[in-house]
């Protein structure tokens, strides 16, 4: 289930008053199945994309302000980092996107078969103990979730700069549903560097030297 709202923190009330608009809670349930036309009041062609984790955003308000022809949904658990999310596409002129605050984990409360184009994944918690990794988002019946929610022809994109978290998630992804059709162990040596938009989390890896760790998956039927 979703997360309880927590007191004092100014970001909750920004959510529920200056964005109410443009970001939603658990309530976005409502929209399941309808999210084109009830939330974007657009035709049921328009393509929809889905970025998890949002974090502060930038690739967010990117996203959606270079594809003004797509709508893009943001999941974040964070009240901050999902006000600073919505915040920056709406001042990059975007009335394309929205956000919901929750748990990736619940997907299918928010979204219905075949309704997600593509998704988008980058940096999400590595969880490095071996204790930790039941809470690793790349699971096989999260994979398998999405697939179901996900257009034939859409793809999942999936970046990390932890070695051991891409090593578990290639694993996952190989014996699940999708097609892998790019991997690369140092994306900015690889071919995808020059269309790929760095994230704040990315560039903090990335004045380190380590290298970004990158796949793509599609869905083929
Ligand atoms: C390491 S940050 C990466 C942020 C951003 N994608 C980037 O590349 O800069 C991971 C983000 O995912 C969010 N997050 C963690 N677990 C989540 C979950 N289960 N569902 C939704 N968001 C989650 C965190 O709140 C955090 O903002």
């Amino acid at each position: 289930m979703f997360v309880k709202s927590c007191a004092n923190n100014p970001y909750v009330e920004m959510m529920y008053s200056e964005f109410k608009c443009w970001a939603y809670d658990e309530s976005a349930s409502q929209f399941r199945g309808h999210w084109r036309e009830k939330v974007f009041q657009s035709s049921k062609d328009i393509c929809l994309d889905l970025e998890i984790g949002t974090g502060n955003g930038t690739h967010f308000a990117h996203r959606a302000q270079s594809h003004p022809d797509r709508l893009l949904v943001g999941m974040e658990l964070k009240y901050k980092t999902l006000v600073q999310s919505i915040r920056r596409s709406l001042r990059a002129g975007c009335e394309n996107s929205r956000m919901v605050r929750g748990k990736a984990e619940d997907i299918s409360q928010l979204f219905a078969h075949d309704e997600i184009n593509h998704v988008f994944i980058y940096f999400p918690d590595p969880w490095p103990k071996k204790k930790q990794h039941k809470n690793r988002l790349i699971q096989a019946p999260f994979v398998n979730e999405l697939h179901t929610l996900m257009q034939t022809g859409s793809f999942v994109d999936f970046k990390t700069d932890d070695k051991s978290y891409f090593d578990w998630a290639l694993k996952v992804f190989r014996h699940g549903p999708f097609t892998l059709i790019h991997v690369s162990e140092d994306l900015h040596r690889s071919f995808y560097k020059e269309k790929n938009f760095v994230t704040q989390f990315e560039s903090l890896f990335l004045k380190k030297g380590q290298p970004i760790y990158h796949c793509r998956l599609l869905k083929e039927e």
